[in-house]
């Protein structure tokens, strides 16, 4: 679609990392962006700064796991600009699970999925039909990344179900769309090719005490600088994407229509030959054996 001045963008998990790129990225365009995320202070900040840029904005406090709080958000941004043009579920937890899959949590399970996939499934109920009795243009991009949205890594699990999901629903998404004959279209979004510096590895920073953990962890909360630094001793330098550059590439994919908003990579595209070459060929997932799971 177009993208024009005056349009409306709505980004969930706006606070911080991804999402502020991207709600920085559709205010420099000129649009009207509506800041949503669970984290009021700063949410505050962004919503602040932005303002003091000179954009259109609207803060609003919202737990994408709740559906009354993402309806309320739709409400408030059609009640502050009258449209809304794009959405970007885009809000998203690591789930703190540890070890083998029998031992998680159940907690971790349900905490993730809360967000990771009831947040998306939220934002397309409170948004879509009314994006499309607009009869403007459209675009849903929905946030999943390369664990789990390509393949898993075994070491995040849970987080990989949740983001496997967001790339099953967003097709459905695209298929429904289509067969409606709407003008509002949908892309998920895979953040990379490298990692990212934000604030992902301290979600555990908005878990919520319904979703509490029921026992303590055995190995505590490893920051990113700390696994920096351990693959730095192991000789491996991390790489990282500028977040600035995931924004750039969801404004592009907006204009194209582009579904699959995933930045050219080798080792993606490795991921995908491995994983459609053993179902092709009815062959174990060899490319699963190789982890270090301790
Ligand atoms: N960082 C990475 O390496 C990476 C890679 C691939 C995909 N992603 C995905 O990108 C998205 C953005 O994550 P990020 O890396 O910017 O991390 P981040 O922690 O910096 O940003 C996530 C934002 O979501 C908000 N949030 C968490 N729970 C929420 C809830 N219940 N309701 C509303 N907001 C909530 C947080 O407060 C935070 O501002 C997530 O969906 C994440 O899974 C991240």
């Amino acid at each position: 679609m177009r993208l024009e001045p005056g349009q409306v963008a709505v980004v969930t998990g706006a606070a911080g990392g991804i999402g502020l790129a991207m709600a920085r990225r559709f205010a420099a365009e000129g649009l009207k962006v509506v800041l949503a995320d669970v984290e009021e202070d700063a949410l505050r900040e962004a919503t602040a700064e932005l303002s003091a840029d000179g954009a259109e904005v609207l803060g609003r406090r919202v737990d994408v796991s709740e559906r009354d709080s993402v309806l309320a958000l739709a409400d408030a941004a059609y009640d502050a600009f009258g449209a809304v043009h794009v959405l970007c579920n885009n809000a998203g937890v690591g789930s703190g699970a540890e070890g083998r899959m029998w031992e998680h949590e159940p907690n971790d399970w349900k905490w993730a999925f809360s967000v990771n996939v009831w947040g998306v499934f939220h934002g397309i109920q409170a948004f879509v039909p009314r994006m499309i009795a607009s009869g403007a243009p459209g675009h849903v991009v929905n946030t999943s990344s390369g664990d789990g949205g390509i393949a898993p890594l075994p070491t995040a699990s849970v987080y990989a179900v949740t983001k496997a999901a967001v790339v099953t629903m967003t097709e459905s998404l695209y298929a429904h769309l289509k067969a409606e004959g709407a003008d509002v279209g949908a892309s998920v979004l895979f953040p990379g090719p490298h990692m990212l510096r934000t604030g992902l590895w301290e979600s555990h920073r908005n878990r919520p005490d319904r979703y509490a953990k029921q026992r303590p962890r055995k190995t505590p909360y490893r920051s990113l600088d700390q696994y920096e630094a351990a693959m730095k001793q192991a000789g491996h330098e991390v790489r990282f994407t500028p977040v600035e550059d995931v924004a750039a590439h969801v404004i592009d994919g907006i204009r194209a229509d582009r579904f699959w908003m995933l930045p050219e990579s080798e080792h993606s595209d490795r991921q995908i030959r491995a994983r459609a070459r053993s179902m092709l060929d009815r062959a174990n997932p060899a490319y699963l054996e190789s982890f270090v799971l301790d």
